[in-house]
């Protein structure tokens, strides 16, 4: 049995175990996925501890992400512009010799994916991005990769907009600035703020959605966000970010067993249980 983990700090609430279980149970795949709780102070112990009891490799969440980062003796290209991993694999040759560690970061990809599912155009769309922290970095490639007409990133502090549009502009248009330079409409507004934590919204204009735009919040719960409610009242379509939680999941699966699971059904167990 292959031993895969989630490290967070909290951890007790992850829902990665349930998930990466579901997947296996489907393939009928034997993997052993556990939740580690790694001290504040000593991700990189943890995840050593973890390799040498035979860890094969693990997903990575709040607060170790950029550690993860800096652990990594090779990196996917979207992890280095990321600066961020939630995806850590063990070197494949023998893993008893070879303690080489890739990363990768499969957020951005879980988040492409489950607007494909849900079947939003990106190619030519006019998106927003609203917030411009370590979630939204992380995302940013492959949107950007789907080719959109336009990408706008707004954030209450806008010098971190502005900077992250810098920082992908060879990849496509992109631009930043604060809530204030929003000027839509737009086909696609996704909110990767952590407002939705607070029950808040970011201050937005009325008029900010195209006809058939799509608004998506990278949070979710057992019932919609601020944000999706204020965005459902305009018109717009509206989904959570359970999808992409589990279609990261996915795609971390992918990369370490070889197999893609169907996400539907895992999907829908969660729903079941929120
Ligand atoms: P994460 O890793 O989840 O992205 P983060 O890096 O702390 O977390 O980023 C949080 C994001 O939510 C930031 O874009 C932050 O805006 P600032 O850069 O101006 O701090 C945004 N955010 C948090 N609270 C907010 C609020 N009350 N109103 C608007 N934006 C908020």
């Amino acid at each position: 049995t292959d031993r895969y983990c989630v490290f967070g700090h909290p951890v007790g609430h992850s829902k990665s175990p349930a998930i990466h279980a579901a997947f296996a149970a489907q393939i009928r795949d034997d993997i052993d996925y556990t939740a580690i709780e790694a001290p504040l102070d000593d991700f990189a112990g943890a995840w050593w501890r973890f390799v040498a009891e035979g860890g094969h490799g693990a997903n990575v969440t709040v607060p170790f992400k950029e550690e993860a980062f800096r652990l990594c003796d090779t990196l996917s290209k979207r992890a280095r512009r990321a600066g961020a991993v939630n995806t850590l694999i063990v070197g494949s040759n023998d893993a008893s010799t070879d303690r080489k560690v890739y990363g990768d970061t499969t957020d951005g990809i879980g988040l492409v994916h489950d607007l494909k599912r849900h079947g939003v155009e990106l190619a030519e769309a006019r998106i927003l991005v609203l917030g411009a922290g370590g979630a939204v970095r992380g995302v940013l490639e492959p949107l950007l990769a789907e080719g959109p007409a336009s990408l706008l990133v707004a954030n209450r502090t806008a010098a971190k907009a502005e900077a992250l549009a810098t920082d992908f502009r060879d990849l496509g248009e992109i631009a930043g600035g604060g809530f204030e330079a929003v000027d839509g409409p737009f086909d696609l507004v996704i909110n990767g703020t952590s407002t939705s934590l607070a029950g808040d919204l970011p201050p937005l204009p009325d008029d900010l959605f195209a006809r058939d735009a799509t608004a998506y919040d990278m949070m979710y719960g057992p019932e919609p966000t601020v944000f999706l409610r204020w965005a459902a009242e305009r018109g717009a379509q509206t989904i959570d970010g359970l999808g992409m939680l589990v279609e990261q999941a996915a795609e971390s699966f992918f990369q370490w067993r070889g197999r893609r699971p169907d996400t539907a059904p895992v999907l829908e167990m969660l729903r079941q249980a929120l």
